[in-house]
């Protein structure tokens, strides 16, 4: 059974009940252990199930092969990876050896899931040497260095043959409902693909208004996300109900500099 809800949205919207209905029973039994820290009181995704169900129709609608989260933290969104999707690998790094070793005690029991302490650009690059088409939930950062425009150079340059998709946390979609990080005067959004050697003409993110098959249970912070294709055939994310196509903005000028007095 098909779970849009107009015949228009049926022909992009694949995923039928059984997948939503499988998502929400393994979303809703992971501990949201991440409430040590998070502002968002931890879960999978930030307790978002609306990023859960589109990262799926992501995952089946581009036949992606390898799942690669970057931050672990204590694991919420790697234990419902792993659970969620037995059959495929599920990698997932993070800088602090702490988080890593909660994560993998976590995890001991997935045996599709590695968890590895290292920088994350590491991971990418080794994920998109070994897979053809992954999947990867961007979301490392609070440290002095913010490894997201490094991971989004390395999937621009080196995906692989069949390419990869990206999912950016903590995005500026421009609503008022979703926030979005900032880092060294840097905003996680627009300006930032804008400003990366090799930008994509595009972008997606997800439409809060959109047909989502259940409600997002999240009452306090939620975040935004956008959605890459590296060397991909986008049209199935172009003629998505749940997502809105953005183009990239040119950079910003350089600043002139002032003259200097003679
Ligand atoms: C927001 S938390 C991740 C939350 C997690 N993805 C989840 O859904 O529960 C960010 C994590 O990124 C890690 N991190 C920061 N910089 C990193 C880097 N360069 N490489 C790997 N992990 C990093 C931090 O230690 C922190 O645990």
């Amino acid at each position: 059974m098909e779970t849009a809800a107009t015949s228009g949205e049926q022909a992009v919207m694949a995923v039928t009940e059984s997948d939503v209905q499988q998502t929400y029973e393994v979303f809703y039994r992971v501990p949201r252990v991440g409430q040590l820290r998070l502002s968002d009181g931890g879960g999978p995704f930030g307790f978002d199930i609306h990023l859960a169900l589109l990262v799926h129709q992501l995952i089946d609608m581009l036949g992606c092969d390898a799942i690669c989260e970057t931050g672990s933290f204590v694991g919420d969104t790697t234990h419902y990876l792993a659970a969620r999707y037995p059959d495929l690998p599920v990698y997932s790094c993070d800088i602090d050896p702490r988080h890593v070793a909660v994560t993998r005690r976590r995890l001991a029991r997935h045996g599709n899931a590695t968890v590895k302490c290292c920088d994350s650009p590491r991971l990418v690059a080794e994920v998109a040497g070994r897979h053809a088409r992954p999947l990867c939930f961007l979301d490392a950062h609070w440290g002095a260095q913010w490894p997201l425009v490094q991971e989004l150079e390395l999937l621009a340059t080196r995906a692989p043959s069949g390419g990869a998709v990206a999912v950016v946390h903590d995005f500026d979609i421009g609503h008022p409902r979703f926030s979005y990080d900032s880092y060294g005067g840097r905003d996680c959004g627009p300006g930032l693909l804008a400003e990366l050697a090799h930008p994509p003409a595009v972008y997606f993110t997800p439409r809060p208004d959109g047909p989502w098959p259940l409600p997002c249970l999240q009452t306090g912070r939620r975040a935004g996300a956008a959605v890459i294709a590296f060397g991909l055939d986008d049209t199935p994310l172009r003629d998505h109900p749940l997502l809105e196509v953005r183009a990239v903005p040119a950079p910003a000028p350089a600043p002139v500099p002032e003259p200097t007095a003679r």
